[in-house]
């Protein structure tokens, strides 16, 4: 089972007016709402390649209720820790047709200390061999060790899966986790060194082993990706061929997509030509890519029956 832990998640609110322009009172008809965060993009994606999954985290009032009944009704099951105060954010995405997008982006609300002991308990309740996802940016008010603290909450066994950037991701490597997935930016801004040529992001994510992490993936966005597993090997993957349209949660398909791989017991190779293969799906398209997507470009990327490439337009995890 893969739970995945988002401490920050949002509903998304779209809405296309006819034009955009600051100042002015703009008329919309209709808004849709969409689950946002990172835990949960992973566990979306699982869900639909069959993975049993359970998104956990943090919620707060009627939009943390609505978040987790989107969820649900996609079939995921849920199991948010609520906020006594605080409201889940909202992110306000205005998208008129043929303009660029607009966002406004929550903040999120306050943590206190209970609730994050409320989610310790769960995920105490993990077992041997379950894999836990914590991913996503911290609330403002939590310290940058508290994905290591979390994932530490887990019994021996668990394999801690790690996609946090600034502070967060250089102190969430003494939590040993299994597999931790920086962005080659993230991991540059993290060390205050640069990450530009494929040997200084290795040497990087060999400093990122050296403070704990085991296997470490650093995306490379349209050029693929680099793993440095724990016997000190390194395997590149450049990227799938296609036609990008938004890059936006590629990183998390990444994510669902190695551990997809890593589940069908072929090691770390099939792992990561998993993973890049449910990157490229959700970058050729806008939103995060269905299960059936990341097939046909794992097909058509490392398997025998190839398929057509294109931009399909559409809601997430739409099957
Ligand atoms: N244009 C692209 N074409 C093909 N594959 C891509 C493209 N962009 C991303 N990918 C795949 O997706 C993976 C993850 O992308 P990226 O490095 O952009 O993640 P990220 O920056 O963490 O994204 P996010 O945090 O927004 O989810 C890459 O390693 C690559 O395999
Ligand atoms: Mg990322």
């Amino acid at each position: 089972m893969v739970y995945t832990v988002t401490l920050n998640p949002a509903l998304d609110c779209y809405v296309s007016p006819e034009e955009f322009a600051p100042g002015r009172d703009l008329r919309y008809s209709g808004c849709r709402f969409l689950p946002g965060g990172k835990g949960v993009n992973v566990s979306l994606l699982l869900r639909s390649l069959g993975v049993k999954t359970k998104a956990l985290g943090l919620a707060g009032g009627f939009t943390g209720r609505e978040l987790a009944a989107l969820l649900e009704e996609r079939g995921l099951p849920t199991g948010f820790v609520f906020l006594e105060d605080g409201l889940t954010r909202v992110n306000i995405k205005i998208t008129p047709p043929g303009q660029p997008e607009t966002a406004l982006n929550g903040s999120g609300p306050e943590i206190p200390p209970e609730a994050l002991e409320r989610l310790e308990e769960r995920l105490g309740e993990l077992e041997a061999g379950d894999f836990l996802v914590l991913a996503g940016s911290l609330p403002a008010s939590l310290p940058a060790g508290t994905y290591a603290r979390l994932a530490g909450a887990a019994p021996p066994g668990v394999e801690a899966v790690i996609d946090a950037s600034g502070p967060a991701l250089l102190a969430s490597a003494a939590a040993r986790p299994f597999l931790m997935k920086p962005n080659r930016e993230e991991l540059a801004e993290a060390f205050g060194e640069p990450a530009s040529t494929l040997e200084e992001a290795a040497a990087l994510a060999r400093k990122l082993q050296g403070l704990g992490a085991r296997n470490v993936a650093v995306t490379l966005g349209g050029e693929g990706a680099l793993l440095l597993d724990e016997a000190g090997g390194a395997r590149f993957r450049p990227a799938v061929p296609g036609t990008p349209c938004s890059a936006v949660g590629a990183g998390d398909s990444f994510v669902a997509g190695f551990l997809y791989g890593w589940s069908l017991d072929g090691g770390l190779d099939q792992a990561l030509d998993w993973a890049v293969s449910a990157g490229a799906a959700t970058a050729f398209r806008e939103g995060v890519a269905s299960g059936e997507e990341v097939r046909a470009v794992y097909r058509r990327a490392f398997g025998r029956s190839p398929t057509g490439m294109e931009c399909p337009r559409g809601a997430v995890l739409e099957e």
